[in-house]
């Protein structure tokens, strides 16, 4: 098979479509014959050399999928050859064939395109565990999600809206943050020109946010805990702004506030199986009924990999870049 190889680590180019062994599942797992994979921000930290795959997993770059199953492991039961199915992976996604434990098989939604589903696996699974099986957001609570439009902020919305709560977004232009509104967002600030706390206090009553999703990491630590209300949970899940950063202790406790951080790819298989079977039983539903859908950018040519790096470490998409199989 021809799958996206990293020969040496660096910029888009060294994104090099190779000829490779085909990979053979194991017990519990499935091989898919890959339709379409999505890119995510690790992956360029991966090309760059920052981000080693998980032991075990593939070498090659790709977190999610949407394909057809070609073949079964031992001990898989509940899925069959030709099942078409989109994929959470810990790699190996910008490939045409990748093996993938059972447990982090999804069908294709109802009423979703076999292809866009590849867009759906890593951000569903991430914002669920985040914002819903970690911080608990409510309805009529407010989520503070920022880089709204980003593949994680698009379906943070979405989610958020689904539930009954309000959103409250950051991005860096009008024209990202017209995005956001289209999806639902409700209180929209750019982070260019506007205080995050300031706005948000100011949408909630002086209040603040109940959860907040950040992608920033250091850089928008201290100003995280402000914008939260009491009880408030902010769940950090991104370090685009750094690692280390200082925490106002007094803070968190005068707001009785909690502060978690998780990263999704290298988490144990079961830990993997058991968000993947809660977003089954509750974002499928919302996909199906088209409450949710994937907000794909565009599709771009699995082959041609550093074009799609290219645009996101640019910032000039908004939802997923797929990568399609040429
Ligand atoms: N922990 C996990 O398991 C996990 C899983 C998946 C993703 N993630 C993380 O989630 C984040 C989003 O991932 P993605 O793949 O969806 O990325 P993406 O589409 O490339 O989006 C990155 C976003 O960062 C925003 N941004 C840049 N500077 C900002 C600032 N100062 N304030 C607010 N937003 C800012 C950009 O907004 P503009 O374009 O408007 O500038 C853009 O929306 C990344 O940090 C990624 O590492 C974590």
């Amino acid at each position: 098979m021809h799958a996206i190889t990293i020969p040496e680590p660096g910029g888009p180019e060294a994104l090099v479509w190779n000829e490779v062994p085909d990979p053979v599942p194991g017990e519990g797992e499935v091989l898919v014959e890959v339709v379409a994979s999505a890119v995510n921000r690790a992956d360029i930290l991966q090309r760059q050399g920052f981000y080693d795959p998980p032991p075990g997993a593939s070498p090659y770059p790709g977190l999610e999928c949407s394909g057809r199953i070609i073949d079964l492991g031992p001990g898989v039961s509940g899925w069959a050859v030709g099942d078409e199915v989109c994929a959470l992976l810990a790699g190996g996604g910008y490939a045409e064939k990748v093996v993938v434990p059972a447990g982090q098989l999804l069908p294709v939604p109802h009423g979703v395109d076999l292809k866009q589903a590849a867009a759906l696996p890593e951000v569903v699974c991430t914002v669920w565990s985040n914002v819903f099986m970690v911080s608990h957001l409510r309805p009529g609570e407010t989520l503070l999600v920022h880089g709204g439009s980003s593949g994680i902020g698009t379906m943070a919305i979405q989610l958020a809206k689904a539930v009954g709560a309000k959103v409250a977004v950051t991005a860096g232009s009008p024209e990202k943050l017209d995005r956001c509104a289209e999806l639902g967002a409700d209180v929209l600030v750019n982070y260019r020109e506007q205080d995050f706390v300031a706005e948000v206090r100011k949408a909630t009553d002086g209040v603040g946010a109940d959860v907040v999703l950040d992608n920033m990491g250091a850089k928008y630590l201290d100003r995280n805990l402000q914008a939260l209300a009491v009880n408030g949970r902010l769940a950090i899940i991104g370090m685009q702004g750094g690692t280390k950063g200082e925490l106002n202790i007094g803070m968190l406790l005068n707001k009785r506030a909690a502060v978690s951080a998780t990263s999704l790819r290298a988490r144990p298989l079961g830990e993997k199986a058991a968000i993947v079977a809660a977003v089954r039983e509750h974002v499928w539903p919302l996909l199906a009924s088209g409450h949710v859908r994937p907000i794909v950018d565009r599709e771009v040519p699995m082959h041609e990999a550093a074009t799609a790096h290219r645009l996101v470490e640019e910032s000039g998409h908004v939802g997923k870049v797929l990568l399609v199989k040429p």
